[in-house]
């Protein structure tokens, strides 16, 4: 059993999801389609052709989702809210009815003393935005900004936790890159200017946010990885560096006021489309910064590939999840004290980790996940060895709450504590859903016996 005792009495033990992977209701109460409805159904992109048309149907779910939230003891909710629902056209009107969904869901999740926490951009750009150049494009980032005003105004009465990006990387390099996610390009220049376009649209957010309540807690939350060389040899050693700058330091820097990179600069050979005040805007302090985090890197040099020119070393031997991801949890405290350390972030949420395997119903009705079970302690351990040495570690949202549509795998992958039957939305804990809500009980009576 590992030692949790490090996690400080105020650690926000709660569980994230996302809006197009679990809603469903893709055209219901006025929202349109975003860049995901369009690539889900384009043949090909996602496998089986799955798409996120119902989901887990959490639109019209939510209250059973909720009373799901309760029994595991939550203490927050990690969710996002869908700009196209909001904003049908991505600006312009306001869709009273999208917005409604996400009133009622706040005011019910504060009523069963669940602290919500709010992601305004995770990945659903509306359509309309995308025929009008998508977030290659500045002005993306300027109705992004106005879209971040409309909902903080409707919400921030009684959301204080806000997240203005999840992932600006994969929007960047898997979307516009590697093409691996909605809208699926392969193009340097465009990806380039999208990761600058974010963080522009991440600094007009943070001042609309601040502007509608002067009481929010504000971050942006990154996916990153600790990126370690294969081999000791020089190639592999400034490979190793490139995808650093490629997937942690290109998404830290700028918003803890370094600028970008200068090596990345020349790595990409792209000319930013930055104006006078961005760098500023982009690295307005905020209140914590979010981490996801799920695997390590092990890098070669990959002198024929696409920017950034490294690649993963697959080794063998290694533990690995059913994403075919490798399980280390050392890579969670590297991260954390990093951003200590190196970055000096004020409070840090682990805004995602969790795993996926090949959850199947048991005969017995149940769902025994032990490998998810020791994921999650191994990582939860981490957290708390770094709050040992001093990391400020202000809350675990376990990814996911439930299985969900795990963008271009479709439904296959599962993440959840919470099992989904997508023929008959039948939801049930896991084993490992069951081992959370102990280890949160059990931090409970730690602290009420220590107060
Ligand atoms: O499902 C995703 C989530 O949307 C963003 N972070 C990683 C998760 C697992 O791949």
């Amino acid at each position: 059993m590992n030692d949790l005792s490090a996690l400080p009495a105020d650690f926000v033990w709660g569980a994230a999801t996302s809006a197009y992977q679990i809603e469903g209701a893709v055209d219901e109460d006025g929202r349109t389609p975003s860049i995901w409805d369009t690539f889900s159904h384009t043949p090909g992109m996602v496998d089986n052709g799955d798409t996120g048309d119902t989901a887990c149907d959490h639109y019209h779910r939510w209250p059973e989702d909720l009373e799901l939230m309760k029994s595991l003891g939550l203490d927050g909710y990690r969710f996002s809210i869908a700009w196209p629902r909001v904003l049908p056209q991505g600006s312009g009107p306001v869709n009273p009815a999208g917005l409604a969904f996400y009133d009622r869901l706040v005011d019910s999740l504060l009523e069963a003393g669940i602290t919500p926490n709010a992601t305004i951009y995770h990945w659903d750009l509306p359509q309309a935005l995308q025929d009008k150049g998508g977030w290659p494009e500045r002005e993306t980032a300027e109705r992004y900004g106005e879209y971040a005003a409309v909902v903080a105004g409707a919400l921030g009465d009684r959301v204080k936790d806000w997240a203005t990006f999840n992932e600006p990387l994969c929007s960047a390099w898997i979307g516009h890159l590697e093409g691996r996610m909605a809208p699926g390009w392969t193009d340097l220049t465009a990806a380039v200017r999208t990761s600058v376009h974010l963080h522009v649209g991440h600094g007009l957010a943070v001042q609309a946010l601040r502007a509608a309540h002067s009481d929010l807690r504000i971050g942006i939350v990154n996916n990153l990885s600790p990126c370690v060389p294969a081999t000791d040899r020089e190639e592999d050693v400034a490979a190793a560096r490139r995808a650093d700058g490629h997937t942690n330091r290109w998404w830290l820097d700028p918003v803890f006021g370094r600028g970008y990179p200068q090596d990345m600069v020349e790595v990409y050979g792209v000319d930013l489309p930055l104006k006078d005040g961005d760098l500023e805007s982009i690295s307005a302090p905020l209140d914590w910064v979010g981490l996801n985090y799920y695997f390590p890197q092990t890098i070669v040099d990959d002198p024929t590939g696409p920017a950034p020119y490294a690649k993963m070393a697959y080794l063998p031997d290694l533990p690995r999840t059913a994403m075919d991801w490798e399980v280390n949890a050392d890579g969670l405290e590297q991260l954390l004290v990093r951003l200590h350390e190196e970055y000096a972030a004020p409070r840090i949420l682990i805004t995602e980790n969790g795993s996926s395997y090949r959850d199947v119903v048991g005969p017995d009705g149940q769902v025994h996940d032990p490998e998810r079970t020791q994921y999650l302690e191994d990582h939860l351990a981490a957290c708390a060895r770094a709050a040992e040495r001093g990391v400020p570690v202000g809350g675990y949202y376990c990814w996911s709450l439930m299985d969900n549509f795990e963008w271009a795998y479709g439904y296959d992958k599962r993440f959840g504590l919470v099992h989904v039957d997508y023929d008959t939305q039948k939801r049930t804990v896991k084993t490992s859903g069951r081992r959370y809500a102990d280890l949160i009980a059990a931090h409970r009576r730690r602290v009420r016996r220590a107060a």
